[in-house]
């Protein structure tokens, strides 16, 4: 696919256009596009069934960003962010890295894991004895509902016994890693974890005497955290290359710089926080479009950006003679089958959009779009600062309020442009233009 230029100039309906002829597959559904503009009863009743207590549905804007060139794929990314600047921002990265050999992604791990919280009294060698029994009958608790998941390549890799009673008393843990394929899984894991547990108990009530010890399960529930889900995106260039976007620096003090700002993210928690924020305004928006659970992403993502005891920033900068290689390293426990993905018709769309991508398509996708919305933002930092492109849509925000007509905008825009914007000044200075009318 070529690059596309001047999407974001498009009318909404020419955007739709342009969507139809690249996908000519999701024509038919396009129609949904429509539908949730002035959502009806139809669509309400799908919504109100994905919460308690419905009242009224809550709407923000379903936005694509162009020219994701990823692994040689050339993609629009769904995002949905009520954020301004957010789609802005990431298009205009992808559009750059476009030309320079887009995203390269490897996925190095597709694992989850659970946990059966449980105490045993009695003394740890007896459980430990009996723990590979036990782990075949935990398999065999769980042979049926796992079925259809082997079926499909996925499964459980392994059970582990942790004695960790070191903070609870008889307190142990039994790890379970599964690989779920496209799906997030968890359901599937919680199912699982409680039907194994349900097993434990049979098993140590059948074979342990009362007096030899009793087990009670605190709680089984899979884990948010999954450092072996993970997903690596680069991008590279020659330093030269960076001539169209180093403003009024030399591409060579413009790549400097960058390797800087990106260095304080890795020696400083306030920046890291900051920085990460960033990668995930791009990564949720993609999330959020395709229905997945991006809580559970983001709070894994914050604690693997803490996995060596400090808080740091999820990408690295690599200079090496005239290279530069900027790169994101993140978990992204991301599921395309199953859950609201199926139910909630736009992320249905947003999926096909994508090219109904498997799970570890769209962790690249998702980390691509992360990097992309690191990479606009350390160079907007880093050249003419966040606040003139932030005050362009505050001010275009207060002329909307205002109900400015046309020829007021251009006057007030090309007065702000060398003026301090505040609600204040804009709204003195449109009365003043109304007044001398
Ligand atoms: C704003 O939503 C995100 C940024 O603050 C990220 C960053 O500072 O890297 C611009």
């Amino acid at each position: 696919m070529d690059i596309i230029n001047g999407f974001s100039k498009l009318s909404r309906e020419e955007k739709l256009q342009l969507l139809m002829q690249k996908f000519p597959h999701t024509h038919n559904r396009l129609d949904i596009l429509q539908r949730f503009i002035e959502p009806k009863e139809d669509i309400s009743e799908i919504i109100e069934k994905l919460s308690e207590n419905y009242i009224s549905n809550y709407i923000l804007p379903f936005s694509v960003a162009p020219n994701f060139l990823i692994d040689d794929r050339m993609y629009f990314v769904p995002m949905v962010t009520e954020e301004s600047s957010v789609v802005a921002a990431a298009s205009y990265a992808a559009k750059f890295w476009a030309v320079h050999g887009g995203f390269r992604t490897w996925v190095t791990g597709t694992k989850k894991t659970g946990h059966i919280f449980f105490t045993w009294t009695g003394k740890a060698d007896k459980i430990e004895r009996a723990f590979p029994e036990i782990k075949e009958e935990l398999v065999n608790a769980v042979a049926y509902h796992m079925s259809n998941m082997i079926k499909r390549g996925g499964g459980i890799y392994a059970i582990k016994l942790v004695r960790a009673n070191n903070t609870v008393a008889d307190y142990y843990e039994i790890m379970v890693e599964f690989e779920t394929i496209d799906a997030m899984g968890a359901n599937f894991i919680n199912s699982a974890l409680e039907l194994m547990s349900s097993k434990l108990l049979t098993y140590i009530s059948e074979h342990f005497a009362d007096d030899e010890g009793r087990a009670d399960i605190v709680m089984s529930i899979l884990s948010n955290y999954n450092p072996e889900c993970l997903v690596e995106c680069e991008v590279s260039c020659k330093i030269d290359e960076f001539l169209p976007v180093s403003a009024h620096m030399s591409p060579g003090r413009f790549a400097e710089k960058f390797a800087q700002a990106v260095l304080i993210s890795h020696q400083n928690t306030s920046r890291a926080v900051t920085n990460n924020k960033g990668i995930y305004n791009g990564m949720d928006a993609v999330l959020i479009a395709t229905a997945n659970d991006f809580r559970a992403a983001e709070a894994c993502g914050h604690a693997y950006a803490a996995k060596d005891g400090m808080y740091r920033g999820l990408t690295n900068v690599f200079i090496e003679q005239n290279e530069f290689t900027f790169r994101l390293t993140v978990p992204l426990p991301l599921g395309t089958v199953g859950g609201v993905t199926s139910i909630h018709p736009m992320a249905g769309l947003a999926l096909e959009i994508l090219g109904n991508p498997s799970a570890t398509d769209l962790m690249r996708i998702v980390a691509a779009t992360g990097l992309a919305s690191n990479f606009a933002a350390i160079r907007t930092l880093i050249t003419e600062g966040i606040q003139k492109g932030h005050m362009k849509l505050h001010l275009n925000n207060i002329l909307n309020l205002c109900k400015a007509e046309g020829f007021e905008k251009e006057k007030v825009e090309n007065y702000f442009e060398s003026h301090p914007v505040s609600f204040r000044a804009v709204t003195d200075y449109l009365t003043s233009l109304r007044n001398n009318k």
